[in-house]
């Protein structure tokens, strides 16, 4: 575990506009700085950094937090990892006995890696080593996937326990259920995150028959097939310098074409492609080729990836293999140059998309000139846009004005506010303040207990920050829901924090309202029961009160004053 301080201190010296700017384009506006959300597709940008805080907050897609967040968010890291990183950003010396959970997860996989690894090298992993021959695949060139095979006979608890791994973890880890391995008789896959941690197991049946044909390692804390990509971390370098990317289908399909020299190459885990996926690879290269199998089925998972890439602002390309064959069986049949033509001649999405569409009537014309309108409405490039635009209306021959008019009423409005108004309480927007400048807390803390809230919501934040000080702004992210979060990152991103003047004016003027409010209601009551008698007690109890209130306010604005004198002197 790192030290509470230590991570403080991080948090403190790292410049969080410098950090996120190395991964998204940030432009200055006030007093923070703005983008293009890298964690949802947009076409105005909702993503906010401010930099005195140190932390950032999209409008949009609600994920907001401080620098250890983004790193973890973006990167994928866990929280370690993430502090490990800003650490040595910063040339700060951090030890640690790595933490928790996934550290575990990490490690069982890393284990269960090298045991599958070792079968494929021995004569346990004959059927394996034959199989991979018989597909033509080279293990020599594709060293750094470290294929593995799992034996028919199992093997990997007994691997395990020597490795001191009970069969717990192995659970946790998926690789076991219901006390049987998982992996049998299979070639074994290992999927990487971004930082080269195995986070899961892909495993082909060596048999034909085998039920199911591949079979994915289930989701657990670390592996989430949706955000996840097969290749990317042997792949992303070379697809930032060949500046292009491309997308088949299947593991074979990768593996055949990388140790052919297509190495800028990843793939979806068997199921289609997600908008996360998608915005993984548009952080690389603005531009994709899109390889599936000539089938219906390829054609039609292609037509709903055009979409996902254009809303990350990504150029697609589209590659159609004859139908009989996919990627893999191509370039081993037809060959590497063929399939370099192939990809070279790619028509853009744009004609894929009209192709591959059939239309014999007009309405199915008017239906795919709709689609291809809205695929193109979210290009945010100007000069992109147009090129389509004048695509679809020389194709089409349809009028240009026509096809804006056709957008107005399903894109975003382009003046749209990225933060809205949103209807903030009384007490939301004293703990905002609180929250939103260090020196308020101690000034509450005299005034304020946690029942003179009345929102549940605000009650318990208080209660977090009352039991531990340090409690910040970037916290929020795990102390409060999404739409009191929204509020206070709304009211912290747009406002100054105020002095401890109007701080206290804010303070006092909530406090007397709550506890006038309190007493007004026992005399109401005590009217009810024409108990004259207590109602004149409450009534100078409540004149008590505004005098009590009225004298702790000036000692407090003595002690500040002090302070300020004292700081001035020093
Ligand atoms: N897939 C999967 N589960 C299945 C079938 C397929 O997860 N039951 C995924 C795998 O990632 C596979 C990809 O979808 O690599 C493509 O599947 P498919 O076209 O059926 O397999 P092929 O690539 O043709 O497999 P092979 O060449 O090994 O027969
Ligand atoms: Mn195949």
């Amino acid at each position: 575990m790192i030290e509470r301080e230590k991570i403080e201190e991080i948090k403190r010296q790292t410049d969080i506009v410098s950090l996120i700017s190395e991964y998204v384009p940030l432009k200055k506006v006030g007093k923070n700085y703005r983008a293009l959300c890298p964690f949802h597709s947009e076409k105005f940008p909702s993503f906010y950094v401010n930099p005195e805080k140190g932390i950032y907050y999209c409008f949009g897609c609600k994920k907001g937090g401080n620098a250890i967040n983004f790193l973890m968010e973006y990167e994928k890291m866990d929280f370690p990892d993430a502090v490990r990183k800003l650490a040595k950003n910063l040339g700060i010396e951090i030890d640690t006995t790595k933490g928790l959970k996934y550290k575990e997860l990490y490690e069982v996989n890393e284990f269960a890696c090298q045991f599958y690894s070792l079968c494929l090298s021995k004569d346990i992993g004959r059927r394996g080593q034959n199989y991979l021959t018989s597909r033509e695949i080279i293990l020599n060139k594709l060293k750094d996937f470290r294929l593995g095979y799992a034996p028919a006979s199992g093997g990997l608890v007994t691997f395990m326990r020597q490795k001191g791994v009970s069969i717990e973890r192995l659970n946790r880890a998926g690789l076991i259920s219901m006390n049987h391995e998982i992996f049998r008789d299979r070639l074994v896959f290992p999927i990487f995150n971004l930082s080269g941690r195995i986070i899961g197991f892909g495993g082909r049946g060596i048999d034909d028959y085998m039920q199911p044909k591949y079979l994915n390692s289930p989701e657990t804390p670390i592996f989430k097939k949706g955000s996840a990509l097969y290749g990317l971390y042997q792949t992303k370098e070379s697809m930032r310098t060949k500046n292009k990317a491309l997308l088949v289908e299947g593991y074979f399909d990768l593996l055949s074409l990388y140790q052919k020299g297509f190495t800028n190459i990843c793939a979806p885990l068997g199921t289609s492609l997600t908008e996360q996926q998608a915005i993984l690879i548009s952080r690389y290269t603005k531009r994709v080729n899109i390889l599936f199998d000539g089938d219906m089925s390829g054609i039609k998972a292609a037509l709903r990836a055009i979409g996902l890439f254009i809303n990350a602002q990504v150029d697609v390309y589209v590659s159609s293999l004859p139908e009989e064959l996919d990627p893999d069986t191509f370039i081993h049949q037809v060959g590497v140059d063929e399939l370099n033509k192939v990809i070279e001649s790619a028509p853009d999405f744009f004609h894929f998309y009209k192709d591959a569409v059939k239309v014999d009537t007009v309405e199915q014309e008017v239906a795919l000139i709709k689609d291809l309108i809205q695929i193109i409405s979210n290009i945010q490039d100007p000069i992109r846009f147009d090129r389509y635009l004048k695509h679809i209306s020389h194709v089409f021959g349809i009028n240009e004005d026509t096809i804006k008019r056709e957008m107005e009423g399903k894109k975003p409005l382009r003046e749209q506010k990225p933060i809205r108004k949103l209807k903030v309480t009384q007490e939301e927007r004293l703990m905002a303040m609180i929250l939103n400048a260090k020196d308020h807390f101690p000034l509450a803390k005299e005034i304020l207990s946690p029942d003179d809230f009345n929102q549940e919501d605000i009650k318990r934040l208080y209660k977090t920050k009352l039991k531990n000080e340090c409690f910040d702004i970037d916290d929020l992210s795990t102390a409060a829901d999404e739409s009191l979060r929204e509020k206070m990152y709304s009211i912290i991103m747009k406002e100054e924090p105020v002095s401890k003047e109007a701080f206290l004016d804010a303070l006092f003027r909530y406090k007397s309202t709550i506890e006038e409010r309190r007493i007004l209601a026992k005399i109401g009551q005590l009217s009810k029961n024409g108990d004259v008698k207590s109602m004149g007690e409450y009534r100078k109890k409540l004149d008590i009160l505004k005098e009590q209130l009225a004298l702790k306010r000036k000692m407090l604005n003595i002690t500040i004053n002090e302070e300020a004198v004292r700081s001035n002197e020093e």
